[in-house]
């Protein structure tokens, strides 16, 4: 089981876009996919129309001996299971308060899966927090979308250096560069600066209007325009992604 995490300190950056799109791409490669919307704003169970009639709630989910099953809703497309988000604030907090006590809570819950699932992908609330150093020690991959602007830059420097000062395997952050502009020379010239860091996939997505349908459509991309350049940049950087994970 591969476990990616799609995270970012910078709130709207394609996180969610990205990870239900990939997560769409795994089971129809045929590998038996999870997504754990743990972002409290249900942005992926939206787009998954997965909405649970009686929510275990979040608390129940990460302590010691929670069934993580009793959580998970099929989808709409064969191999892919959903956890949607729990968004009441108030189980947020005490989830919370239970991750700040252990850093690695989130990863013990996640071995209940091992056996189920050949990629567990998880959709990530923006900033750092008790809930972002447990997904950190939990997933085999964290990838990061870096729009190639100045503020993404710092961002991305300052989830560098958090990574350091908690000790989490650096080897473990990846990242590929979205909504870029080929035609701005600030995109062109901050994509070959930190291509410098060979952290950074080869493909990457465009600023494309077809990835903002997906919210009119409530689907991944390839449901509603499987045939578009958006479509085809996804399928190009999942391959490449899924490629490098599984060498
Ligand atoms: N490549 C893209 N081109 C154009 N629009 C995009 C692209 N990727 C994402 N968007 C749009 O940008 C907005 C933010 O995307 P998304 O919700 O995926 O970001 P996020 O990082 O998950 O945000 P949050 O931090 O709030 O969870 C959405 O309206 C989405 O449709
Ligand atoms: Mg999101």
């Amino acid at each position: 089981m591969v476990t990616i995490a799609l995270y970012n300190l910078k709130g709207g950056v394609g996180k969610t876009a990205s990870c239900v799109n990939f997560a769409y791409l795994a089971a129809a490669d045929g590998f038996k996919t999870l997504l754990w919307d743990i972002d409290p704003q249900g942005s992926s169970s939206f787009y998954y129309k997965a909405k649970p009639k009686v929510h275990p709630g979040i608390k129940k989910l990460i302590t010691k001996d929670a069934l993580l099953e009793n959580a998970i809703l099929s989808s709409d497309f064969e191999l892919l299971d959903v956890i949607p988000a729990d968004n009441s604030s108030k189980s947020f907090d005490i989830m919370l308060e239970e991750m700040k006590g252990n850093k690695n809570r989130l990863k013990g819950v996640l071995k209940q899966l091992e056996k189920e699932y050949d990629f567990v992908f998880i959709d990530c609330p923006p900033g750092f927090s008790a809930l972002s150093e447990n997904i950190f020690h939990a997933a085999d991959i964290v990838l990061m979308p870096v729009i190639p602007t100045t503020l993404s830059i710092r961002t991305y420097n300052m989830v560098k250096d958090y990574f350091k000062e908690k000790d989490v395997d650096m080897a473990k952050m990846m990242c590929f560069f979205t909504m870029a502009d080929l035609r701005k020379n600030m995109h062109n010239e901050l994509i070959q600066e930190l291509n410098k860091d060979k952290r950074f996939f080869q493909n990457f997505i465009p600023y494309l209007s077809d990835v903002e349908k997906m919210g009119i459509h409530k689907a991944p991309i390839m449901e509603f325009a499987n045939s578009s350049y958006a479509a085809k940049c996804y399928r190009e950087l999942w391959t490449e992604i899924k490629e490098g994970v599984l060498e």
